[in-house]
């Protein structure tokens, strides 16, 4: 059964949204954890629009499963994660006025940059998974620069607003998907994905998790995270 990773950035948003101290995200975590979320996982952005240092800290100490923390490739970030050591890190492109990740990062452009930072990662005994989008020649850059693990952009297919383009976007993840196996990287999916349009990918039984958001946060406001998690779960066969 694939795993599922429960990015609790939302909860962090609404906080914010009132400049106090509820909801906490360290809270939800606690809960996705109980309702079996297998990992939480957090965006530290330059701008703390959501998550805080604090939330970051707090999770490192009580998060059971596994922390997967998010981050812009830059040193403020490097220091942040060695210093803190979560389980993972995955590297996102970042830009401030995009409302949530647009792009996966690029690694063909930017071999070296990243041969660095995974190595001094590595040093610190931190696994690195790059977010990509769906492109053969990005997880071969990714596999080059000694990642771990590939997190597949599903962006597009999940805002596909036709069958042709949605049927195309699942052919390039699958493609990308079956090269990763090839090469031994971790393969993670994740970006708009929900209950409807996460059963097109589970047919790939290479994948070995599922990173969600929005959509898991959406439906614990109403229904709980025990709820909202488990049926995400039972998705996963
Ligand atoms: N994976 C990555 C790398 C992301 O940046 C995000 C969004 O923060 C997600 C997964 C989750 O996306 P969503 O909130 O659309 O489920």
């Amino acid at each position: 059964m694939a795993k599922l990773g429960i990015n609790v950035d939302h909860v962090a948003t609404l906080r914010q949204a009132r400049g106090g101290n509820e909801p906490d995200p360290v809270t939800a975590a606690a809960l996705a954890e109980l309702g079996g979320a297998d990992g939480i996982v957090i965006h530290l952005r330059e701008d703390r629009r959501h998550i805080q240092e604090r939330d970051l800290r707090l999770l490192k100490a009580m998060v059971k499963t596994k922390l997967n923390m998010e981050m812009a490739a830059t040193d403020e970030m490097v220091h942040i994660a060695m210093d803190v050591q979560p389980d993972l890190v995955t590297l996102v492109p970042e830009q401030r006025a995009e409302l949530t990740t647009e792009n996966g990062v690029d690694v063909i452009g930017h071999k070296h940059d990243f041969e660095k930072i995974i190595k001094t990662l590595h040093g610190s005994g931190i696994s690195v998974s790059l977010f990509i989008d769906p492109s053969l020649d990005q997880v071969k850059a990714a596999h080059k620069v000694d990642a771990d693990t590939v997190e597949i952009h599903t962006g597009p297919f999940a805002n596909a607003q036709n069958p042709e383009f949605e049927r195309t976007e699942l052919d390039a993840i699958a493609n990308c998907v079956r090269l990763a196996y090839k090469l031994h990287l971790g393969i993670s999916v994740g970006h708009g994905l929900n209950y409807h349009n996460v059963t097109m990918l589970t047919q790939l039984t290479e994948i070995e998790e599922y990173n969600i958001g929005h959509s898991i946060i959406a439906r614990a406001i109403l229904v709980g995270f025990d709820r909202a998690v488990g049926e995400m779960k039972t998705l996963l066969v």
